[in-house]
């Protein structure tokens, strides 16, 4: 499935005013592509996948948002669900995993979304499938979530997501809050998804977890997208200040010692008028006081002035 996102913008409104948690965000999707996007708490991630499933609860959304080639925010909220959420695109929220059910069964909670869904085929066979896909045991369908490990319980809400076998599974932090082993075991997990012929947006504050995963990248920052491209580029010429940072900050298996970016994010409550990173930027000049436009590189964008002049954006 093919997704187009162009200049979409997803705001709250709160006590303080409006919370411009997304804005402008653009990028392609081919067919079987999938996509990582990293950044620190509270820079939109969350936000820009609810957006995308339209599930954006408390905000408002603006701009375009195609599935191959219809326009999914035109829709009406009946055509959106019998047509495209769970079905053909879907998501593991943020924490689920703590939010599974404690009086019921998996197999109850599995039967559960089917019956909300309306789905109408063999209950049995559906959830069999689901379970096996996460390469989890029948025996898990009829246990508690307090007898199941947090690795198994992870595995059971991406085995929840894919019941009605999406194509394209948007993952919310899909590997936090486990310890470094079993994130290994479900980054192999989402690995093999992806052979079976799956795509992720796959959403984290981690950047080495996409590498493997990952056909395209997005690096968040203040509520926009500030670099986005192949993630052989992001990785080997990463291009904004910000993305270089972020890599910087992953320990690298040679030992050497990782650098932090100083200073925290802006709020976006009221998002500053110049480059969103121009606090911490240790490259900043004096036009970085205007919001920079996004330049192209060879595989996508980056939005810092630095590249303004084509010839050194590739
Ligand atoms: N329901 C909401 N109402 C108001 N503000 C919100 C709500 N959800 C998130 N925000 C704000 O929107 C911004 C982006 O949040 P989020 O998308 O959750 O970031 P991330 O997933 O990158 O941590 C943050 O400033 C957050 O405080
Ligand atoms: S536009 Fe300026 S302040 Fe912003 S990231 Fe680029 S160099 Fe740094
Ligand atoms: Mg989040």
């Amino acid at each position: 499935m093919k997704l187009s996102v162009k200049d979409l913008s997803s705001r709250y409104s709160s006590i303080k005013g409006p919370v411009y948690a997304v804005e402008d965000v653009d990028f392609v999707l081919k067919d079987g592509e999938s996509i990582g996007i990293a950044g620190e708490s509270a820079c939109g991630k969350s936000t820009l996948g609810l957006s995308i499933i339209r599930m954006l609860s408390g905000g408002k959304v603006q701009g375009e948002n195609f599935l191959d080639d219809e326009s999914i925010l035109e829709l009406s909220e009946p055509d959106f669900d019998s047509k495209y959420r769970w079905k053909k695109i879907s998501m593991i929220f943020q924490g689920a995993m703590n939010s599974l059910d404690p009086v019921f069964t998996v197999k109850n909670q599995f039967e559960e979304v089917l019956k909300q869904h309306n789905f109408q085929g063999n209950f049995d066979k559906t959830i069999k499938d689901a379970i096996n896909s996460v390469s989890l045991d029948e025996i898990v369908l009829k246990k508690y979530p307090h007898e199941l490990s947090g690795g198994m319980k992870q595995r059971v809400v991406i085995a929840m997501a894919l019941l009605l076998k999406p194509k394209f599974v948007i993952a919310d932090e899909p590997t936090t809050a486990l310890d470094v082993l079993i994130q290994a075991q479900i980054v192999n997990l989402l690995k093999k998804l992806k052979k079976d012929g799956m795509s992720f947006m796959l959403i984290t504050h981690d950047l080495a977890v996409l590498s493997e995963i990952a056909d395209k990248i997005g690096i968040m920052y203040g509520g926009q997208m500030v670099e986005f491209g192949s993630s052989f580029e992001i990785y080997k010429n990463p291009k904004h200040p910000y993305t270089q940072g972020l890599l910087k900050s992953i320990p690298t298996l040679r030992g050497d010692a990782p650098t932090y970016i100083k200073g925290i994010p802006p709020s976006l409550l009221e998002p500053p008028t110049e480059c969103r990173f121009i606090e911490r930027c240790p490259l900043a000049i004096e036009k970085c006081k205007k919001l920079p436009p996004k330049f192209e590189t060879k595989t996508g964008y980056v939005q810092c002035w630095l590249y303004e002049d084509e010839k050194l954006s590739n």
